[in-house]
C-alpha cells in the first residue's frame, strides 16, 4: 500500500516515473480518450480547508478513468460538527473508498491519517506542512515548458514560511539539481528545516527580501500567495499583503525565456496584464494537475 504525504517519500526516479505516465494521460484529461482504467474503484476526497484546482482536477482524474468520486468540501455537513476525531472520521471513509484525498489545516494530518486507515492516503495539503501533488503537477509542468528538471534557477517569491506548495517544490527542485532562490517579506521566510535541506544539496540560491535581486538571474519566478488563514494576528498579515506584484515590468528585467508559475489561487501577486504574456503559465500548470493526478491515482489505486 502506497500513501502519498510527503515529496520525501519519493526517489527522483519515482517521481519521472509519474511525470511519464502523466503524459501518457494528457489525451484521456481532456476528453479526447477514453479509460476504464478504474471503473469500479471509489475515491474518496475529503477537505478539511477550501479548495479549488486540487480537488476538482482530482475528481475529475477518478471520473476520466472510469471511477467514482465520494466525499466532502467543508465540513459544516459532516459528523465533524458533531466532534468526530479525525482518525474516526478516516477509520469510517477507508471502509468506503479504495483510496483517501485528504487536506486538513493541520501539519502532520495526512501522515496521521496512515495509522488509521486500510487505503492509501493522498496528502493534499497539511497545513504549512506539504502539498506532494501540487510539486507532481509543478514539475510536470517545468519539464513541459523548459524541456528539462535539472541545472535550473528558480525564484520562489512570497510567502514561504506557510506557503506549502513551496515547501514540496523546493525539496523536490533541489534533488533534481536546480538552483533555489528564496525571495520572502521579513518574517515570512522559508522555515529552517527546508533551507538546511536545499544546503545539505548545494542547491540553496540567494534569500532576499526583493525579487529584483533575483529576476535576471531566474528562469523560472514561482510567485506565492501570502497565507492569510495561517495568520495568527491579522495587522501582521496587512504589514506584508501586496508587497510583491509581478507585472511587465519585473518581467521586461528577467531574461528571454523566463517563465511565470503560481499554484493559485492569485490575490494581488501577479497583475491581469501578465496573463496574455508568453511567459504566464499558472492556466497551464493548472490544468497538468489532472494528467499528473490520474498518473498519481493509478499507482496508488490501480496498481499501475
Ligand atoms: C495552494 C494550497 O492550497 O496550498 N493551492 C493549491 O492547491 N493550488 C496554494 C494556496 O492556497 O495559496
Amino acid at each position: 500500500m502506497r500513501h502519498v504525504i510527503s515529496v520525501h517519500d519519493f526517489s527522483v526516479e519515482e517521481i519521472v516515473d509519474v511525470l511519464d505516465r502523466a503524459e501518457g494521460m494528457v489525451d484521456i484529461a481532456r476528453g479526447k480518450a477514453t479509460s476504464d482504467l478504474l471503473r469500479g474503484r471509489v475515491l474518496a476526497c475529503i477537505f478539511f480547508e477550501p479548495s479549488t484546482r486540487t480537488r476538482l482536477s482530482f475528481e475529475t482524474a477518478m471520473n476520466r478513468l472510469g471511477g467514482g468520486v465520494i466525499g466532502f468540501a467543508g465540513t459544516d455537513a459532516t459528523s465533524v460538527v458533531k466532534g468526530e476525531t479525525l482518525a474516526d472520521t478516516i477509520r469510517m471513509v477507508s471502509g468506503y473508498a479504495d483510496a483517501v484525498v485528504l487536506r486538513h489545516p493541520r501539519e502532520g494530518a495526512a501522515k496521521l491519517a496512515t495509522e488509521f486507515s486500510d487505503v492509501p492516503i493522498v496528502n493534499a495539503g497539511d497545513g504549512a506542512g506539504q502539498h506532494p501533488t501540487q510539486t507532481m503537477l509543478d514539475l510536470f509542468t517545468i519539464r513541459a515548458e523548459m524541456g528539462r528538471l535539472e541545472g535550473l534557477n528558480i525564484s520562489l517569491v512570497g510567502d514561504l514560511r506557510y506557503g506549502r506548495t513551496v515547501h514540496s517544490l523546493a525539496i523536490a527542485l533541489s534533488k533534481f539539481g536546480n538552483t533555489i532562490n528564496l525571495v520572502s517579506p521579513e518574517g515570512l521566510e522559508m522555515p529552517g528545516e527546508v533551507t538546511g535541506y536545499l544546503k545539505g544539496k548545494g542547491m540553496l540560491g540567494k534569500a532576499c527580501h526583493s525579487p529584483e535581486e533575483v529576476i535576471a538571474n531566474t528562469d523560472i519566478l514561482y510567485a506565492t500567495r501570502i497565507q492569510k488563514e495561517r495568520f495568527p494576528d491579522l495587522v501582521e498579515y496587512e504589514r506584508v499583503a501586496g508587497m510583491y506584484r509581478v507585472d511587465p515590468d519585473l518581467l521586461s528585467r528577467g531574461p528571454e525565456g523566463m517563465i511565470v508559475m503560481h499554484p493559485l489561487p492569485r490575490v494581488n501577486e501577479i497583475t491581469p496584464e501578465v496573463d496574455s504574456m508568453p511567459q504566464a503559465k499558472y492556466f497551464e500548470q493548472a490544468f497538468n494537475g489532472v494528467p499528473v493526478r490520474m498518473a498519481l491515482l493509478s499507482m496508488v489505486i490501480g496498481g499501475e
